[in-house]
């Protein structure tokens, strides 16, 4: 089995009808999280063979995987091991001054999720990593064992929206005493410890820890800072005409995209297409569980 298979883009038919409608030419199509290559694949076939599509991510595997799964377009493909917030510089690689249509599939992707190794997921064991570039920066485990308990409250809060933030960070001071917090199984151990039973149950199935590794893995990749750079340089990134497309799977995300998106409509230069996010569809959240949280907006560069 290929590695992309079991991996299902989120609401593949929905991106192309937005970026590749009938009748719009796409030149240079811009995938910022291309990921295992499913909306890439999708798009290099949909533009007819006239287009070429330049992709980037951070993770260095998830851009071999897509490398091999977009083997059969390789002349009209470009890859690049970069975060998108730097868009800006790949496009100047890549000589062009801007795209006809962009795409960003915000988050992880399932294999990286279920890979122990990366450390992202609390139902498998695995070490307290959570990078999507796993070449600099601090990893979960870092975060953890070093901030102080304010700290680690506010970033539970903040980016995990978890009202038990403070028993938490507190019993994570608490439990690093004795040693270092160094698995995934571990932490979500003190994590769900601390979260009063009644709670736990209104949780109705979601894993109490979830919200706590949300915050750890947005904090970790600095998620909330690359996209508040991706959304900044949008409006010079597309040509006049061009589309861009952002998929976001938590409100902090979404709430960034839509404001950015209005934010650029008031100045007259660009006009929103989607009035209210596109969601999934029941048959595809009944397929992907990953499905039911996306929010995909679309905006329109006209001047
Ligand atoms: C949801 S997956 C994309 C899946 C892809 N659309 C597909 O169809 O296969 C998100 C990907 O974006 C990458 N990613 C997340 N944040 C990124 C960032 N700031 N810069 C570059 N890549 C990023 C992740 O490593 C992951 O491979």
């Amino acid at each position: 089995m290929d590695h992309h298979e079991g991996h299902v883009p989120v609401l593949l038919q929905e991106v192309i009808e937005l970026l590749l409608p009938e009748g719009r030419r796409a030149v240079s199509v811009v995938d910022c999280t291309v990921g295992l290559g499913g909306h890439a694949e999708a798009l290099l076939r949909a533009d007819r063979g006239e287009g070429c599509l330049t992709g980037m991510d951070a993770d260095a595997d998830n851009l071999r995987l897509a490398k091999r799964r977009l083997e059969p377009f390789a002349q009209r493909v470009r890859l690049f091991e970069a975060n998108f917030a730097d868009i800006r510089d790949v496009l100047d690689e890549v000589g062009i001054d801007g795209a006809d249509a962009i795409l960003a599939d915000l988050g992880v992707a399932s294999n990286q999720l279920d890979d122990p190794e990366r450390g992202f997921s609390f139902s498998v064991d695995g070490p307290l990593d959570m990078r999507l570039d796993r070449r600099t920066g601090r990893n979960a485990g870092d975060l953890v064992n070093a901030l102080s308990e304010r700290e680690l409250a506010d970033l539970i809060f903040e980016y995990g929206q978890e009202r038990y933030s403070r028993r938490i960070a507190r019993a994570i001071v608490r439990a690093r005493v004795a040693r270092s917090i160094v698995s995934t199984k571990a932490l979500a151990e003190i994590v769900r410890r601390a979260i009063p039973p009644a709670a736990n149950r209104t949780r109705r199935g979601v894993d109490p820890a979830t919200r706590t590794f949300q915050a750890l893995r947005i904090a970790v990749n600095d998620e909330l800072g690359a996209l508040d750079k991706l959304l900044g340089v949008l409006p010079d990134a597309l040509n006049v005409g061009g589309r861009a497309c952002v998929i976001s799977f938590h409100s902090l995300e979404d709430r960034k995209v839509k404001r950015a998106f209005n934010d650029w409509r008031a100045t007259g230069r660009a006009r929103v297409i989607t009035k209210k996010p596109v969601t999934a569809c029941l048959a595809e959240q009944a397929v992907n569980n990953r499905s039911r949280s996306a929010k995909l907006r679309c905006v329109e560069r006209v001047e």
